[in-house]
């Protein structure tokens, strides 16, 4: 099978495409045939060895993937061959063939193209476990997202207007913020000028957010800190800006401010229940068409450095997806 190997450290353009064999399901794993993989800002971090998670060398990247149930491995229940599904990969997701925990491989709606799929489980899980379960957010809170035209923060937008919340969505350039419009946000604001806090505090008057959804971290941290409400949730899901922020806690004290870290993958080893409980309120809101997920671009395997590459220059709207048809 066709396959992207990353074989050592490095930007994505080491990448390579080459003939490998098809994995093997072990025991409570799924194979299943690929037609299309989400690409993450993590598969870009991680092939650069900048990631968390070190996977050991050559290995294919890709978290998660949508395609069809081709066999089983031992201990498997509840899925048949044939099915389409999504599944959360440990790594090996931009590839012709993969293979998936059973906990984590989950059915889609039949409506939903293996497109779609592929860039839907990371995303809006991640916007949906942060805001529901671990922040709590309630109707008629603020919610204030950033990097609201990329691919978490597109969903948090939509996953906050779906439980009831006010949305201000920040965004780096006029036409993120208006597909962030799109998608229901209330209020779009521009934060790379730095001096969004005062922005945030006219529209909430004088307020703050409630919770902050922020996958960018660096300054945008900071002046979140300014602008988010006493007894406010700050979410930290990601730093795409690069630094990762020092906490002031004196102002986490004097707010009475929850620092709430999210970690959706981690789920998989602790709590798989979470993820698919989670999945099965997201598939329900897409079916009724409360979300409406944004694949901008879908590239052929080969092209998977170029697709990282998006997500690295900022130029990413919605998700990118990778799928593995000619
Ligand atoms: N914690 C979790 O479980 C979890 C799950 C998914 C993703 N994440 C993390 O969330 C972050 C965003 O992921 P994503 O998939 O949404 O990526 P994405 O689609 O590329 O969006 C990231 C957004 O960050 C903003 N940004 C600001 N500075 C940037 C920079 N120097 N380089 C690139 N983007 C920059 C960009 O918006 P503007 O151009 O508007 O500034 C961009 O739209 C990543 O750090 C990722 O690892 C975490």
């Amino acid at each position: 099978m066709r396959a992207v190997v990353c074989k050592a450290w490095g930007p994505p353009e080491g990448l390579v495409v080459e003939d490998v064999p098809e994995p093997v399901p072990g025991a409570g794993d799924v194979l299943i045939r690929v037609r299309a993989c989400g690409v993450n800002f993590a598969d870009a971090l991680i092939v650069q060895g900048k990631y968390q998670e070190k996977p050991s060398l050559p290995f294919t990247p890709g978290l998660e993937v949508a395609g069809e149930v081709v066999s089983m491995g031992k201990d498997v229940g509840g899925l048949g061959t044939g099915q389409r599904v999504v599944a959360l990969c440990a790594t090996g997701g931009y590839a012709e063939a993969a293979t998936a925990p059973a906990l984590v491989t989950v059915r889609i709606p039949d409506a939903m193209p293996c497109e779609t799929a592929a860039g839907f489980m990371v995303a809006y899980g991640t916007a949906h476990i942060g805001l529901e379960h671990r922040a709590q957010l309630r109707p008629g809170e603020t919610l204030l997202v950033h990097g609201a035209g990329g691919g978490v923060g597109l969903a948090a937008v939509e996953v906050g207007k779906a439980m009831g919340a006010m949305v201000i969505a920040a965004a780096g350039s006029e036409d993120k913020r208006a597909l962030a419009r799109r998608h229901g946000a209330d209020h779009v604001i521009d934060y790379r000028d730095g001096k969004f806090k005062d922005v945030v505090k006219a529209l909430t008057d004088g307020r703050g957010a409630d919770v902050v959804f922020d996958p960018v971290g660096g300054q945008v941290f900071a002046q979140s800190m300014r602008c988010i409400a006493w007894e406010g949730r700050l979410l930290v899901i990601g730093f795409a800006a690069g630094d990762i922020p020092q906490v002031p806690a004196g102002l986490v004290l004097v707010k009475n401010i929850a620092m709430i870290g999210v970690y959706w993958g981690a789920y998989r080893m602790h709590e798989p229940a979470i993820i698919t409980e989670s999945l099965r309120r997201l598939f329900a809101w897409y079916e009724e068409g409360t979300l409406r997920p944004v694949i901008s671009e879908t590239l052929p395997l080969e092209r998977a450095a170029e697709a990282m590459q998006r997500l690295l220059r900022r130029e990413a709207r919605g998700k990118v997806v990778l799928t593995t048809e000619d």
